[in-house]
């Protein structure tokens, strides 16, 4: 045998048994995950000595493809719709557990945290919650009763499993005159449900951190009203322990500024923060379902990539640089393929605020999220 003969063979060996070292490490399903961008990084490992990284999910995106992605890039997990009073408790003797058990299933399985979204909300909430068996309005009494047997009974069968719960959701006015918005829980209650509520998440799992809610956090007189409520909840000695920013944002806003700011008054009193809803929308804003105007379509052109490129890379510098206050960051859907921007609120025009194409590519934009000096 010659020289070179035996150097080749070693060589190759020394490969065969350096691929089965790294096929050992890893399981098929991150096997798989690697092929999906060429990449065996994924977010959560950038971001791994910052904060956890994760994503909204349905019961569908647990298998194949989908799943694989969520195992590469994200290593957190909420329920977009499953944990919702509507779906998860639509009559008042029935609970609905099957969509919200698998997630936090695979949550366990694959050992990623879960934030539970939420526990109150005036949104996606079953109409037997305000009403009695005639159809009238219930009371105060009866209505707390209901809320606190929901609280106690979602947050116990998840307790251990679910590290955050969104306790309150959106409970500020969209107009900045006023405060408290006008839902039936404050017709009903007044501000007390918001107390409540936290009450009766603290009492049933004293662990979770408990969240209040709410988006448009950065303008500055969104933001003033948030802080009013939490200092109010704060110095009464409520339960509360951190806001979340829910960060549907658009390339326009919202500025370095008005987030910095945010992140630091609540950080002022005490509270921890998350980013938890995020997307950046291509569009300006709005709220008020319309539809297509004409001439209008929805295009990703180079220059709102562009626009986008930069309104992420600024964000996540910012996410890093206040990394001792915000414990987490969450995108709201996987990819542009399919996310709730598509229809909201202009009923067909096609969104893409996320950082994966549409074939859960990573995107331009991906590359500037990712790399940065430490
Ligand atoms: C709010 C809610 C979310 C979700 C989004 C739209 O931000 O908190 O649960 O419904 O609207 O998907």
């Amino acid at each position: 045998m010659n020289k070179l003969f035996l150097l080749g063979t070693i060589k190759r060996l020394s490969i065969r048994v350096a691929l089965v070292a790294v096929v050992g490490c890893c399981t098929v399903t991150e096997i798989k995950a690697q092929a999906n961008t060429g990449d065996s990084k994924g977010l959560k490992d950038y971001y791994q000595p910052y904060f956890p990284v994760g994503v909204a999910v349905a019961p569908q995106n647990l298998t194949g493809n989908d799943a694989n992605f969520i195992l590469q890039h994200f290593n957190s997990v909420t329920p977009e719709n499953a944990m919702k009073m509507g779906p998860i408790h639509p009559r008042e003797d029935l609970y609905s557990w099957k969509d919200a058990d698998s997630i936090v299933n695979f949550a366990q399985k694959h050992g990623l945290r879960v934030r539970g979204h939420n526990l109150c909300w005036h949104e996606q909430t079953p109409n037997w919650l305000f009403t009695d068996s005639t159809g009238k309005q219930v009371t105060k009494e009866v209505l707390l009763r209901r809320l606190k047997d929901h609280i106690t009974t979602v947050v116990n069968r998840y307790k251990g499993k679910i590290y955050a719960w969104d306790v309150v959701n959106e409970a500020i006015d969209d107009d900045n005159t006023k405060f408290l918005r006008n839902s039936l829980w404050y017709q009903i209650c007044g501000e007390d449900f918001i107390v409540k509520a936290f009450e009766y998440a603290h009492a049933a799992d004293p662990n979770a951190i408990l969240f209040y809610n709410d988006y448009n956090t950065e303008r500055p007189e969104k933001m003033e009203r948030v802080y009013r409520l939490m200092k109010k909840l704060v110095d009464a000695k409520v339960p509360v322990n951190a806001v979340g920013l829910q960060a549907h944002w658009s390339v326009y806003e919202p500025t370095a500024a008005e987030l910095r700011n945010t992140i630091k008054k609540f950080a002022s009193l005490g509270l921890k923060v998350q980013i938890t809803e995020l997307d950046i929308s291509i569009y300006p804003w709005e709220k008020n379902r319309r539809s297509l105007r004409p001439g209008e379509k929805g295009e990703y052109t180079p220059e709102l990539e562009q626009k986008q490129t930069a309104k992420y890379k600024e964000v996540f510098s910012i996410f890093r640089e206040q990394k001792k206050v915000l414990t987490g960051v969450t995108f709201w859907n996987l990819s542009d393929r399919s996310t709730w921007l598509d229809e909201y609120p202009v009923a067909g025009r096609k969104n893409f605020p996320l950082l994966f194409d549409t074939n859960l590519q990573p995107k331009k934009v991906y590359d500037e999220v990712i790399n940065f000096k430490k």
